[in-house]
Order: structure tokens, then C-alpha cells, then sequence
């Protein structure tokens, strides 16, 4: 059988970050309840003039520069803050990036589960036919309401994967153990730009569809948990994983300890939670820090509040360090702007209603930018 998984992947974020330790002080909080109690140190907040179309259209773009765009028929733009509640945001990236015509483009949700079912969807395209590439972004704006328990746990980021069959980077293996229940641990109405949410209900909902979903794993035929070298878990905040790392290994029984799974908080620490992106992230960044992957086995989880989640496995292929990007990666996070909390609680609050003309101001210094909206429909554009 053909091998199909991730060919290579990239990730985007925002011009601006919030230094949480500043948010602490100001809210009279220890700094410590975040850089330890919750694993995050910064978040990325975008500008007036991006979105996760810029950010998606970034990420993308280097997957293109270096593999080009034959074989690409299909884009699934994973997303739970969507722009507009019938058009894919994926169109605008297309559009964006120049990709051809000859393509199917649409756009998945189901929180920050929906980048998961665009991957394994993406693996059901290869698989019936090879020859075939699907471009898979992930991209997200974490906003909660100011001063919640949320607040900190806000980011903005996007991830590109690039799905073939043959990759270079990571074999996904066919068994999957699944998860799905209705729970109102988190949601975002329609009329609401920030998402509700039930704190202590989420970490007990995300615990449980772990459980499910592993249980279901090994029920298809999944292999041991002893034959699983790292783990990389959805991660809302990094704490989060170290909590699921905890709970897996006292479902299991079996004794998993943090240094499979640290290097997998770099990026994540930095962004925040980037929803669809954040494992994916959380995957980028462990491909980056760990030179001793080659052949061996990652378990991944992925949890959409609501809920769904999935467990599967990959294997790392050989010669994975030749696509690394970690150099740009971190230059891209080091290089954001620092946002005082005047301007980031302005930002927060912006609203911009679909029925009037509005200009964006020039803030970005990304490939790409919303130029605003004109009769009633958001403008893209490449930056000079
Ligand atoms: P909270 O009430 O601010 O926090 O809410 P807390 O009081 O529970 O403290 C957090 C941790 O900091 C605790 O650690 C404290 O002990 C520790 P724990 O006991 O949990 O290990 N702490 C300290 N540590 C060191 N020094 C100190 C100190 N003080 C306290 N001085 C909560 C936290 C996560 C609930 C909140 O931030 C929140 O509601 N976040 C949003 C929801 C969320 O992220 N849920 C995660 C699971 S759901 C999910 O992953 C899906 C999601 O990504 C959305 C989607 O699917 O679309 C969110």
C-alpha cells in the first residue's frame, strides 16, 4: 500500500504579540499562573489588516515556493473563525497565491478538531489517486472576552501542510480511535465575536474524548502504547498536554513522562492557542527541536470542543531535518511587534460591520493583507 502523510508544513502568525507577563501585572495576577500554570508565555494578536486568510496565505506560501503546484487539486481550509458564513476562506487564499483553477476549495469546522478532519480527508484524496496533492491550512484567531480566564489563553497562528503520497516528513498510519459527543464546554454564537466558554468543563471534556478516542484506537487495531516514541496533544495552553500526557498514562497505566512530549511547546508557548493550527504547531515545532526522530513513531491528538476528538500515529521518515524551518519559524515569532496594553484592548474591541465601506490601515508587514471591505465583500491583496 502506498505510504500518504505530511510532505512538508509550515506555519504563519501574526505582526503583533502581547507579553503575558505585562498582562499579569496589570490584571494583579502572579506572572507565574501563566508561564507555569498554564505553559504560555506570550500570545500573537493580529493587526486590523490580518486575518486567517493572511495568515493561511503565509503559511502556504513557502510549501509552493518549494514544491510548486503540480498535482494540487484540492484545498481544505480548516477554521473555526471563519469570515463569512458561506464562502470558503479558502478562496481568498487561491485567489491569493495564484493556485489553479482546476481545484476543489472548501472550508471545514468543527473547532479546533476541523484541521484533523481536513488531514484525514486529504489522505482519502491521495489515496484514490497518488498522483494527487492536497494543500491543507489550518488557521485561527483565538479571542476570548477581555479580563476571563480565557484572556491569556488567546493566540492567533496559522499551519500549511502539503499532502502526498510517498512524504517526506511523516507517514500517517490508517488506524484512528475517534470521539464525538455534544457538550457545551466551548462555542462561539454567530452574533459573538468571542468564544463562550466553560473552563473547568473543557479540560474534563478534552480528558474524556482522550480516553474514548485511545480506547478506540486500540479497539481498531492500533498499536501498544509502548511503540509510541513522542506524543504531540492539541495544546489550548501547553499545561493543557501535560495534563492529557498525566491522563493517558494513568488510563494506560503506562509510564509516559514530559520528555516525550517537550519539544513539541516551543512554537505554542509563543502563539497561544491558534485552534485548528495548534497541534499542528505543536508538530512543527517538535519536527524542529528533535534530531532523533527518524523512523520512529508520534501519537497525536486532537480535540475540538463541542466535542471531537481523534487519536492517530505517524512515522517520521528519514531525512525529515532536510525541510526543517526552523530558522524562519523563529525569526517569524522573534520578529513580531510588541502590542502595550492600551492598543491590544483597542484591537480587541474593533468592530467592522459587512454593510459599510472600511479601508484597513497598512500595518502588516506579511506577504498579504486585508485591504478592507468594499460593497459588502472583504478585499485581499499582496503587499507591495
Ligand atoms: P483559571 O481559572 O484562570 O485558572 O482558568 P486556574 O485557577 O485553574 O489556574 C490555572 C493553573 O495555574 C492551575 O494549574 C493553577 O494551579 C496554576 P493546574 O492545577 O490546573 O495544574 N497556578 C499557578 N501556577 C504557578 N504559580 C502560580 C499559580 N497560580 C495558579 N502563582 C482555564 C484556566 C484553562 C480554565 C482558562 O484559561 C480558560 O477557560 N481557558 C479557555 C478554555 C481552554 O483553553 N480549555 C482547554 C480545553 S478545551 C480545548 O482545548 C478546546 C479549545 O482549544 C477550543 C476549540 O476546540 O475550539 C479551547
Amino acid at each position: 500500500m502506498t505510504s500518504i502523510g505530511i510532505h512538508d508544513l509550515a506555519l504563519a502568525t501574526t505582526h503583533h504579540v502581547v507579553d503575558l507577563a505585562e498582562l499579569a501585572e496589570d490584571a494583579g495576577v502572579d506572572p507565574a499562573k501563566y508561564h507555569i500554570g498554564l505553559g504560555q508565555d506570550r500570545m500573537s494578536v493580529p493587526t486590523a489588516d490580518e486575518d486567517i486568510v493572511t495568515m493561511g496565505a503565509e503559511a502556504a506560501l513557502p510549501l509552493l515556493q518549494r514544491h510548486g503546484t503540480d498535482g494540487i487539486r484540492t484545498l481544505l481550509f480548516a477554521t473555526e473563525s471563519g469570515v463569512d458564513q458561506s464562502k470558503s476562506a479558502g478562496l481568498f487564499v487561491h485567489e491569493l497565491l495564484g493556485l489553479p483553477r482546476t481545484m476543489r476549495v472548501v472550508e471545514f469546522k468543527q473547532a479546533c478538531y476541523g484541521a484533523t478532519a481536513a488531514l484525514q480527508s486529504a489522505l482519502g484524496f491521495v489515496a484514490r489517486n497518488p498522483q494527487e496533492r492536497v494543500l491543507v491550512i489550518s488557521s485561527d484567531v483565538a479571542r476570548y472576552e477581555l479580563g476571563s480566564a480565557g484572556e491569556p489563553t488567546q493566540g492567533a497562528g496559522a499551519v500549511a501542510m502539503l499532502v502526498a503520497a510517498d512524504p517526506a516528513l511523516l507517514e500517517i498510519e490508517p488506524v484512528s480511535g475517534v470521539a464525538a459527543r455534544d457538550v457545551d464546554d466551548f462555542w462561539r454564537p454567530n452574533d459573538s465575536t468571542t468564544a463562550v466558554v466553560d473552563g473547568r468543563l473543557s479540560l474534563t471534556a478534552y480528558l474524556g474524548a482522550l480516553t474514548t478516542a485511545w480506547d478506540d484506537f486500540t479497539a481498531a487495531g492500533g498499536v501498544g502504547i509502548e511503540q509510541i516514541d513522542r506524543f504531540c496533544f492539541h495544546q489550548p495552553f501547553t499545561k493543557m498536554a501535560r495534563k492529557a500526557l498525566t491522563g493517558l498514562a494513568q488510563h494506560t497505566g503506562a509510564t509516559l513522562t514530559d520528555e516525550l512530549q517537550e519539544a513539541t511547546f516551543a512554537y505554542n508557548r509563543e502563539l497561544g492557542n491558534t485552534y485548528t493550527a495548534s497541534l499542528y504547531a505543536g508538530l512543527a515545532s517538535l519536527l524542529d527541536h528533535d534530531d532523533d526522530l527518524a523512523g520512529r513513531r508520534i501519537g497525536l491528538f486532537s480535540y475540538g470542543s463541542g466535542a471531537v476528538g481523534e487519536f492517530f500515529t505517524g512515522l517520521v521518515r528519514p531525512g525529515y531535518q532536510q525541510l526543517r524551518r526552523r530558522e524562519s519559524t523563529e525569526a517569524q515569532i522573534a520578529g513580531r511587534v510588541r502590542l502595550g496594553l492600551p492598543a491590544y484592548r483597542e484591537l480587541h474591541g474593533a468592530e467592522h460591520p459587512s454593510d459599510t465601506d472600511w479601508e484597513a490601515p497598512s500595518v502588516t508587514e506579511g506577504a498579504f493583507r486585508f485591504a478592507g471591505i468594499r460593497d459588502r465583500a472583504r478585499r485581499y491583496e499582496a503587499t507591495p
